[in-house]
């Protein structure tokens, strides 16, 4: 993913995360029928790209996003782990990144918060709400690729009952 992104100034922000290899580790996980590592990248480029755009803190978006899921999962979780990782995985990943790479305390707000609402406490900076959002927008549309054709039977389902 990282290398289809033409972006000289963006691989420069990301480039001492993406070559760690603990962070690496969590390209392993699946995600919303991705890869957790494309996802991150996914989340981190078009929150950098909004924030940028709008004249905010880019830097520090571009970082957070990537950092925002840095926790690794067994791909065989049972509901109930898939349930609590919910709530709990945004703490681990902020508690991750500041062990790994020493985050300012606005990465680690950003990461902490990018689960709002479900988890309660909003992000206090602009560019968390945006990573948040983002997160949530990559999310349905992977989710939708993962799911199309289910979504596909269900539309015509629907239409056929309209009809
Ligand atoms: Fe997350
Ligand atoms: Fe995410």
């Amino acid at each position: 993913m990282i290398n289809n992104i033409d972006d000289k100034q963006y691989k420069m922000i990301v480039d001492y995360i993406m070559k760690d290899k603990e962070f690496n580790k969590i390209s392993s996980s699946f995600h919303h029928g991705t890869d957790r590592l494309t996802h991150s990248i996914k989340v981190s480029y078009y929150s950098y790209l909004i924030t940028k755009k709008l004249g905010l803190d880019y830097k520090t978006t571009a970082t957070a996003g990537l950092l925002h899921d840095f926790f690794v999962t067994s791909n065989d979780k049972t509901f109930k782990e898939s349930a609590s990782s919910l709530f709990n995985h945004a703490k681990i990943a902020a508690k991750n990144a500041v062990d790994k790479f020493e985050i300012s305390d606005k990465e680690k707000n950003i990461i902490e918060t990018h689960m709002f609402p479900l988890t309660l406490k909003p992000s206090k900076f602009i560019e968390g709400w945006i990573v948040s959002f983002v997160d949530k927008g990559v999310g349905i549309f992977e989710f939708g690729v993962k799911f199309r054709y289910a979504i596909t039977l269900w539309l015509i389902f629907v239409f056929n009952i309209m009809k």
